[in-house]
């Protein structure tokens, strides 16, 4: 049979015998290498190849080879064809010509900063090639991201390459998702689940390798990893400590490391052609939408990368497109539209990486995490509108908010070269050359220096590190933001006078929450109602919206929100009706699709609400249940997020308590035409207002009961008889 496809293949092409021949050979050779040592099932692996080489031969020749194969047979040697192709793939990535020299050095190292392209195949081949290279024998291999759709996604591609069952050999660990088994050797997850299991495992003893990649992103977490593994490393020589990175600051890296070697590659780009637009944009979202649409009807096909600041513009911008797209005829090219930002549910994350079908361009609305920590093959053009979606923290006020902040130059620069990844492309910058050059900082702020440090202290501390002030931080926060989240902890009464961790802090600790949240959680003990509490934590903690408003539904929709309201209970309480409504249904879709409830945060408030149930077994807190006196559930909340409070000003504005400033009730809840006089609330958010989301009335003396350590009576001394504005004053207290 072989010889008879040989004929037939050297007709068609003089040299293939040649090759045959060759590949026969080391077929042969491999055959004998491996036969030293070898059980039976590999016999049969080799057979195997050898004869899929043969259906492969049998199939250049013309025939058709279904007639020879069993069909389970069939499907597995489909397979293998797609797994050799993978590893085909995996051999054109940058990195794959400097695996021996990255192998050795990584042998004669204990400490290596990496440096290479975005895309070049660090994330996804480093923990493979120590994997071959054995170094799984001796324990895990860890690999951070700074973001969980990353984490899960190179997980899954990981899995893909070496032809595995995700959660096997290689898994992923996020926030309240831990998809790994005893059998996982290669472990990606987001920085902040490795300080988390550092609380665990101090030493990390189930480690061999521990990289921090993308370390450029310098997020808390990261920051925090970088002086705990740096200890840990001198301690455990077996350790092997990788930082990787896509942008050449690598000295910075290398100095904090005790003067770490660097390993740097060069990747592969294309020339990337930048355009500025001549004047100012008044609306970067329309921008965004026209400059796409221009692309897809004047350019050579290419698919399409747009950087939004997150989930709502992406949602709108992919609304206003399809119908723009549509307005447009049947005679433009198909243009598929993939969304990809943080709470994108799994099954959608996936669409990105699709190839894109011939003859129609792919549009990706993305956040700032294909920046770096994803790379969509294909993309020719990339629209920058200038902006990203940025924590800053006032150590001042303790006042913490998300803004919409310009990037810096080094994040513009890793936009651009998006588009230069396989061949030339063309960058779209929203912004004028002029504001590149004067407005954009060099770098992006850490954010360790701009963000409420309070959990990651909570943290510290549990893991028995005191002194704060002596940490050896890689750019330190600013002191007075490292006493704001002492004296937090302390009015928590997570830390005692000294310092020191308490009982309550301990138990706080526990909890992957923010600190305020966990307190929440434990007071709810006392006021019998953690049944209650840990619901509404787990709506807090979904991350999406709850509420789904269409377009051409909001009437319904907002009448079907309002439900929840009833009795203007507070938007915590109404997240607690639906949570207990929707569980009295029995978890029902339906009912969710009634209510137009989004049914995928649902799902996720019910895996959250599942961890934290167990977590309050951990620290021996009963489920309790005191559903008639919603006054219990309110004073847990206040007992958590006292520092949240604000009162009513005559001009329907509210002024924050403790560090007065103008905040609003946000529109979407459900006290905002109600304007109660004192009002607790979840977070902050800065769009064209400084707006409370997530808002409760409370009872002022309450703040006295609660924070004796943060509030004097002079603080919550109410002047009923100045005039409230009509309206105000009518909540359920
Ligand atoms: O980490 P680095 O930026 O150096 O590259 P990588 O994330 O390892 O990506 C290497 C290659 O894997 C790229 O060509 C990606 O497109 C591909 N990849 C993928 O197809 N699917 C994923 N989920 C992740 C990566
Ligand atoms: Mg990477």
């Amino acid at each position: 049979q072989r010889y008879k496809d040989l004929d037939s293949r050297e007709k068609m092409d003089p040299f293939a015998e040649q090759d045959a021949w060759e590949d026969h050979q080391i077929g042969k050779a491999r055959l004998k290498f491996g036969a030293k040592n070898k059980k039976a099932s590999d016999d049969y692996q080799f057979v195997f190849e050898d004869q899929i080489n043969f259906i492969k031969e049998s199939v250049m020749a013309g025939e058709n080879y279904e007639d020879y194969m069993h069909p389970k047979a069939a499907q597995d040697a489909a397979e293998k064809t797609a797994l050799e192709e993978l590893q085909e793939v995996r051999k054109s990535l940058p990195i794959y010509g400097y695996r021996e020299q990255l192998l050795q050095a990584v042998e004669e190292h204990q400490v290596l900063v990496i440096v290479g392209d975005t895309g070049s195949g660090k994330t996804t081949q480093i923990p493979q090639y120590l994997h071959e290279a054995g170094y799984t024998k001796r324990g895990k291999v860890g690999c951070t991201q700074p973001r969980r759709v990353a984490a899960m996604s190179v997980a899954a591609r990981v899995a893909q390459e070496m032809g595995v069952k995700l959660g096997h050999e290689v898994g992923y660990s996020i926030r309240f998702e831990d998809c790994t088994s005893d059998k996982t050797v290669l472990k990606y997850m987001t920085d902040g689940m490795l300080l988390r299991e550092l609380l665990g495992e101090p030493d990390l003893a189930s480690y061999s390798v521990v990289i921090v990649d993308e370390a450029h992103e310098r997020t808390l977490s990261t920051d925090i990893l970088f002086g705990l593994v740096k200890d840990i490393a001198r301690f455990r020589p077996d350790l092997k400590l990788l930082i990787s990175s896509a942008t050449m600051d690598a000295e910075k890296f290398s100095d904090y490391f005790d003067t770490a070697p660097i390993f740097s590659f060069p990747g592969r780009r294309f020339p990337v052609e930048i355009n500025f637009t001549s004047a100012p944009e008044a609306d970067y979202m329309d921008a965004a939408i026209v400059t796409v649409l221009t692309i897809h009807v004047r350019e050579p096909l290419g698919d399409i990368l747009v950087f939004l600041t997150g989930q709502e513009e992406i949602e709108t911008a992919e609304e206003i497109l399809k119908q723009r797209i549509r307005g447009l005829g049947t005679k433009i090219r198909e243009l598929i539209i993939c969304p990809i930002y943080a709470n994108l549910p799994s099954e959608l994350q996936a669409k990105i990486f699709e190839p894109t079908p011939e003859g129609a361009r792919k549009v990706v609305l993305a956040t700032n995490i294909a920046e770096t920590s994803l790379t969509i093959d294909g993309i020719k053009y990339v629209v920058d509108p200038g902006f990203s979606k940025m924590k800053s923290y006032n150590p001042r006020t303790g006042m913490e908010s998300l803004l919409i902040t310009p990037i810096s130059k080094a994040s513009a620069t890793q936009r651009a070269g998006r588009a230069g990844r396989t061949s030339a492309g063309k960058c779209y910058r929203l912004y004028t050359a002029f504001n590149y050059n004067n407005d954009l900082e060099e770098n992006t702020v850490p954010e360790v220096q701009r963000t409420n440090l309070a959990s990651v202290v909570l943290a510290l501390k549990s893991l028995g590190i005191h002194d704060l002030i002596n940490f050896d931080f890689m750019d330190p926060p600013p002191a007075e933001a490292l006493v704001k989240a002492l004296e937090l902890l302390f009015a928590l009464g997570a830390l005692n006078k000294l310092g020191e961790l308490t009982k309550a802090g301990r138990r706080m600790a526990e909890f992957p929450l923010d600190p305020m949240l966990s307190k929440m959680i434990v007071v709810s003990d006392k006021y019998k109602c953690s049944d209650e509490i840990i619901s509404i934590a787990a709506m807090l903690s979904v991350g999406g919206s709850i509420f789904y408003r269409p377009k051409d539904k909001q009437v319904h929709a907002d009448n079907a929100r309002m439900n929840f309201h009833t009795g203007n209970v507070g938007d915590h309480i109404a997240l607690l009706k639906v949570y207990s409504s929707w569980k009295e249904t029995n978890y029902s879709t339906q009912w969710c699709y009634e209510n137009y409830i989004q049914v995928r945060s649902m799902k996720r408030a019910r895996d959250i609400r599942d961890q934290l149930e167990g977590l309050l077994e951990r620290v021996e807190i009963e489920i309790s249940s005191n559903q008639n006196e919603l006054d219990s559930v309110r004073k847990s909340i206040v007992a958590g997020f006292f520092p949240h409070t604000a009162k009513l000003q005559k001009n329907g504005s509210y002024r924050t308590v403790k560090h007065p400033q103008t905040v609003h009730i946000h529109p979407n809840s459900g006290l905002s035409q109600v304007l109660p006089r004192w009002v607790v609330y979840h977070e902050l958010v800065l769009t064209s207002k400084e707006y409370m989301r997530q808002v409760t009335e409370l009872k002022p003396e309450w703040l006295i009961e609660l924070a004796p350590h943060y509030y004097q009576r002079k603080d919550v001394e109410d002047d009923a008889s100045k005039k409230m504005p009509k309206g105000a004053g009518k909540a359920a207290i």
